[in-house]
């Protein structure tokens, strides 16, 4: 039996060998209601599989080739311990290397949608009733699968791989070169599905409904009759956070609320509305003047963010005192922020500030972080499930330091109003035209650029407004959103007219990378 089990719920463990993919892989899994957990290669041992005894076992892609000096790997021990496992891409070749197959350099290397060749013998493909025998997956690979181990039968292929797909069904293992969590691949959440349900046995236990209230239970258990005291940055994580942990233990907790003046407009207020019904200690600082004046004069975007961080949890620390000890600091960190990468740490561009921030000098004795299970979207299915409002459930990503990383250079608070006003009518715009959920990420910044114009008679000269949104999955690259030029043709014309000081606005047409979401 497992000892770290997650409230009972089924569970399949992820290994990941480093590919780009492998957080998606995750959420695909916990779409089909199977809980899952994604462990670097390197972590694993041959004990630990046994301890965690999984329903299965996911093999993720790689860059690497199972030839290459210091290859990731697995003990092939795992193969014997009758735990079904899916192999994909990198997964895939690894499972053929390790059982004696031969793995080769393709002639020429698939990259993109791909016709492929199912044999719907397979269950993997057989249980898909709409699957046709053709149809379009994505590769992404340069090696290949070029001999089967002894027991396994191919069981896809495309023009150039000669195997897609092999299975040793009896062994209760399967292998795919192609990216069955990626959307391109026709019915390849289907295809993990079938995996899960049919080979692995799952039923799929794992909704936002049953785990909130195992949740509740847990975090009453852990906490007893103890104090919890929250950094609320309204922010999704930090709001659903507060609402699980009210339900579960009401005037128990205490949230801190730092306005520090640079959020987007009526935003502060908004925050307070939203928790102003429930049975919460809630503790709005007002600290505007305070930041503000920390950061007169400021213009170099890192020493503006520093500035922020460190303001932020002197108030945070000022307010907290006046509550004397507390017995948990509660944080809203979320599982991408916990999973490690099997390839290790990418290189830090800018230095990140998260609301809710470890205080050096707040007296507490444990942390709790009662969603450091869950996936963005699973947070928000959460909200909902608790009842928190829609502005906050679908409150899309906003920066620790505000509206600071928006106003190029020195911050004033004429600035602040023009960008608060413009940004919530390109807000509104995107709303009214439906775009609010398909568009990632999307705000205005102020640029410290200044034109000529001409308004009625008269010549102006003011500032250039940009605006930016973006589509991404994972915000570690993104893309500008191809926003219909009705829609920036209203945004431009309101902005101009109905903030001063703006007289032009220009669309950020850049792709992250070379250029970051944020300007700062
Ligand atoms: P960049 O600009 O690095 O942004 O492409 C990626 C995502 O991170 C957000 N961002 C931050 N979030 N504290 C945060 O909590 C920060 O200091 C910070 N800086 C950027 C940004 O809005 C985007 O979603």
């Amino acid at each position: 039996m497992r000892q770290n089990d997650v409230n009972g719920h089924e569970y399949v463990l992820i290994i990941d060998f480093g590919g780009q993919y492998n957080q998606l892989i995750a959420r695909r899994v916990r779409e089909c209601n199977v809980y899952c957990e994604v462990i670097p290669y390197r972590k694993i041992t041959l004990d630990m599989v046994r301890e965690l005894d999984p329903k299965g076992i996911i093999f993720t892609g790689g860059p690497q080739s199972v030839y290459g000096e210091n290859a990731p790997s697995v003990d092939k021990g795992i193969f014997e311990l009758g735990i079904p496992i899916l192999g994909i891409c990198y997964g895939s070749q690894l499972m053929a290397y390790l059982l004696g197959g031969k793995v080769q350099t393709c002639t020429t290397s698939e990259y993109g949608k791909t016709e492929t060749f199912y044999n719907k013998e397979c269950v993997l493909f057989g249980s898909i009733k709409a699957l046709p025998e053709k149809a379009v997956s994505w590769m992404s690979h340069t090696d290949f699968i070029a001999e089967i181990p002894a027991g396994f039968k191919t069981v896809a292929h495309t023009e150039n791989c000669p195997t897609a797909a092999m299975t040793n069904a009896e062994k209760k293992l399967y292998a795919v070169q192609f990216h069955p969590e990626v959307n391109h691949t026709e019915y390849g959440l289907d295809m993990l599905d079938s995996f899960l349900k049919n080979v692995c046995g799952c039923k799929g236990d794992w909704t936002m409904e049953s785990y909130a209230d195992s949740a509740v239970n847990t975090i009453r258990e852990k906490v007893g009759d103890g104090k919890v005291l929250l950094a609320l940055s309204g922010g999704v994580d930090s709001s659903v956070l507060a609402m699980l942990l009210s339900k579960a233990i009401g005037k128990q907790l205490t949230c801190i609320f730092v306005d520090h003046g640079l959020m987007r407009k009526n935003e502060g207020d908004e925050v307070e509305a939203a928790f102003a019904g429930h049975d919460i200690n809630f503790v709005r600082v007002n600290a505007k003047e305070r930041f503000l004046g920390k950061l007169k004069g400021v213009s170099d975007p890192e020493t503006k963010r520093k500035i922020i961080g460190e303001e932020f949890i002197r108030v945070f620390e000022e307010e907290a005192k006046k509550l004397g000890r507390v017995d948990f600091l509660a944080q809203g960190t979320i599982y991408p922020d916990v999973i490690e990468s099997g390839s290790g740490d990418a290189a830090v561009i800018k230095s990140h500030h998260n609301v809710g921030g470890l205080p050096d000098h707040v007296d507490f004795k444990e942390i709790i972080e009662p969603l450091r299970m869950l996936f963005k979207d699973e947070t928000r299915r959460l909200g909902q499930e608790l009842g928190l409002s829609e502005t906050l459930v679908w409150r899309q990503p906003f920066p620790g330091p505000g509206l600071a990383v928006r106003i190029m250079g020195e911050i004033t608070d004429d600035k602040l109003t023009i960008l608060q006003d413009a940004d919530y009518i390109f807000r509104e715009e995107i709303a009214k035209a439906g775009l609010a959920r398909q568009i990632g990420q999307y705000f205005a910044v102020l640029t410290q650029n200044r034109s000529v114009g001409v308004m009625g008679d008269f010549r102006t000269y003011d500032y250039t407004l940009a605006l930016r949104a973006v589509t991404t999955t994972d915000f570690m690259t993104a893309d500008f959103a191809r926003i219909p030029y009705e829609v920036l043709e209203v945004c431009s014309a309101r902005i101009v007219n109905e903030v001063s000081h703006v007289n032009r606005v220009v669309y950020d047409i850049t792709t992250k990378p070379p250029a970051t979401i944020e300007w700062e």
